[in-house]
């Protein structure tokens, strides 16, 4: 089968116009990694047609942000989705995008889009929702992938479907880590080979977090962060350990899942990781 590189929106309702069966779409903003391909991989097990967006999203990135370096790499993400059997990859300008410019209406996350990394980066989740809102109208899929390693965004996703209505089942996939466990993440190329050693910090860090949970919140956390106070090269932004829908602090003697997310800037890269921790409460 031929992966099919589409620009416009015009060329995507076309090609999507003779296609049958359940669509699914997985979102991206190039730079394709191994953890888009497990997206891509969860996808092609259930649905019939496979549709990749690739777009670099402005609307999300923050005057400071690293959106003029963002890797952009369509040949090779369109040899990535080929290798996976997609359908067609959706790669529209800025311009097919926003074609009146910056979108006066938006959607707003609301209070979950104001902690944990919504805190760090203000306005941030408008611009997500608001794409993937725009992206949901426009490849109109059955099933829609994320991944669990954005947890944040996820649980907006999925609340901005079940609270507008979006005729779409939001679906979760686990987190893709290298060799080192490191979370696959399209900005783990700005990381020399000096930065990627004190990034492994983060996912230590949540695995002696984890390690903790039977004995509840606090053992987690401190245990958490002196994996993380013990390493200078981070700068540490968050580290919190959050109820998984309400993403409000967990108080110590709670049992059941709780969300371990940090957040730490490494040389001149944003990393952020989490676990999903089963709190004992002990
Ligand atoms: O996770 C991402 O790559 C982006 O936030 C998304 C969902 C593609 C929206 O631009």
């Amino acid at each position: 089968m031929t992966t099919r590189l589409v620009h416009t929106r015009d060329e995507l309702r076309g090609a999507m116009a003779n296609r049958s069966g359940e669509v699914g779409v997985v979102m991206t903003m190039g730079a394709l990694h191994d953890g888009h391909r497990e997206l891509i991989k969860v996808a092609r097990r259930r649905c019939d047609v496979i549709v990749v967006t690739v777009f670099l999203n402005p609307l999300q990135f923050a005057p400071n942000e690293d959106l003029s370096r963002y890797p952009k790499t369509l040949d090779a993400d369109v040899a990535l989705s080929a290798e996976e059997d997609v359908d067609l990859v959706f790669a529209p300008s800025v311009e097919e995008v926003y074609p009146a410019g910056e979108p006066q209406v938006r959607v707003h996350a609301g209070p979950l889009g104001d902690v944990l990394e919504g805190a760090s980066r203000p306005g941030h989740f408008d611009g997500v929702l608001t794409v993937v809102a725009k992206l949901l109208h426009l490849t109109s899929p059955d099933v829609a992938y994320f991944g669990q390693k954005d947890a944040q965004q996820l649980l907006l996703i999925s609340r901005m479907a079940d609270d507008l209505n979006f005729p779409v089942e939001v679906v979760s996939v686990p987190t893709v880590r290298d060799a080192d466990g490191l979370a696959l993440s399209s900005r783990n190329g700005y990381l020399t080979e000096a930065d990627h050693v004190v990034a492994l910090t983060l996912s230590r860090a949540l695995r002696a977090g984890a390690e903790r949970a039977a004995d509840g919140a606090d053992a987690v956390r401190r245990a958490a962060r002196a994996v993380l106070d013990a390493e200078p090269g981070v700068g540490l932004d968050y580290l919190a350990l959050v109820e998984t829908s309400g993403l409000t602090e967990v108080p110590d003697g709670t049992t059941g899942p709780a969300l371990l997310a940090v957040a730490a800037r490494v040389g001149t890269t944003r990393l952020i990781d989490n676990a999903t921790v089963d709190l004992g409460g002990r």
